[in-house]
């Protein structure tokens, strides 16, 4: 995919540059950054909204911390195109006919182009997928295994994605946490795995109600982006997906400012124990109950960097509209 943006090598910008500044020569950071006020990528520079917010709500930062989450990690280029970012992910949903129709809907529909956008069939659909949907999406596994493979039964390795064509991965996913007993320790190996294969790994987080009702929200959160920063090699093909376990298939989406302020937290969790080039350069997306209607005002937030969308992107159209919901972001960006 093309990139639309780059690193900003300096010490107080950190972040890359958005699209409108993309032809602009190898310049410095600050000069760079005085040609796009207003936003990094798709962020907001001028504005703090939401960082601060977060500890007074949430009881702030955990304080767990890592020796191999530091900033030595030395990423100076732009893993993510700093553009939005949307997946949808089809969990164990359809048959041949139903996702050659999906296909042939998104084949068809008119998509912005700024945003990335990612498909997750059920394995076994994966080759009809990757050898009928246009180019213009890329498709991710579900999940991936912890090593290379072998006798695990039911398993299927990130070898094996990579080999049919799979440009991604999604792990962390609640349902695989929740439903299918899986550790953080656990899908910090799968990650870490993932990672040598080159797949883009999109880390799912995200508290149960009852952890966001007893104030625990960000110390769940944390802890589960602990487990990925002890694992991966860096951050540079790596989008979090923020997805509150009681808005996912549920119908109660987070509010904007609940979203918003989640997000916040994880790009300053980012900054304070991994780096801040990775908390600025690092897509942070949105998952849960995120429809055609409500993701135009959630995309507005400055830190909702895209979506990961379930149900409804088993609709062709509607999940064209949430990926263009992009163009929300950019009326609030002009
Ligand atoms: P949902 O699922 O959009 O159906 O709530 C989101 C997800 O699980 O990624």
């Amino acid at each position: 995919m093309a990139h639309t943006c780059r690193p900003v090598h300096s010490a107080t910008a950190t972040g890359s540059i958005c699209a409108r500044s993309s032809s602009r020569s190898k310049g410095s950071g600050v000069a760079a950054v005085a040609s796009c006020p207003k936003f990094v990528g798709l962020r907001r520079l001028d504005s703090k909204s939401g960082s601060e917010g977060f500890a007074a709500v949430l009881g702030g930062v955990s304080s767990s911390s890592s020796s191999s989450s530091s900033s030595t990690r030395g990423i100076v280029s732009m893993g993510g195109s700093g553009k939005f970012f949307v997946g949808g992910n089809w969990k164990c949903n359809g048959n041949s006919e139903s996702i050659k129709k999906l296909v042939d809907d998104l084949n068809s529909a008119k998509l912005e182009d700024d945003v990335d956008v990612v498909v997750a069939p059920p394995f076994v659909y994966i080759p009809q997928v990757v050898s009928t949907l246009t180019k213009r999406i890329d498709v991710a596994g579900q999940n991936s295994w912890t090593g290379k493979g072998g006798a695990f039964t039911g398993e299927i390795s990130a070898d094996m994605l990579a080999d049919v064509g799979s440009k991604w991965v999604i792990l962390g996913h609640s349902e695989r946490r929740h439903i299918l007993g899986e550790s953080s320790d656990t899908i910090g190996k799968k990650s870490a795995y993932a990672a040598t294969k080159d797949l883009g790994i999109i880390a799912c987080v995200g508290e149960k109600l009852e952890e966001r009702e007893s104030g625990r929200t960000l110390d769940v959160v944390s802890d589960q982006l602990q487990a990925f920063a002890d694992s991966l090699p860096d951050w540079s093909n790596v989008v979090i997906a923020y997805e509150p376990v009681w808005a996912i298939g549920t119908g109660k989406v987070a509010t904007p400012e609940q979203a918003q302020e989640v997000h916040a937290a994880i790009r300053k969790w980012l900054s304070e124990k991994v780096s801040p080039e990775v908390a600025s350069k690092t897509r942070i997306i949105y998952g849960g109950s995120v429809n055609g209607p409500n993701s135009s005002e959630l995309a507005k937030r400055e830190d909702i960097d895209g979506f990961l969308v379930g149900g409804a992107s088993l609709k062709g159209p509607e999940f064209a509209t949430i990926i263009n919901s992009v163009t929300s972001k950019k009326k609030v960006a002009a």
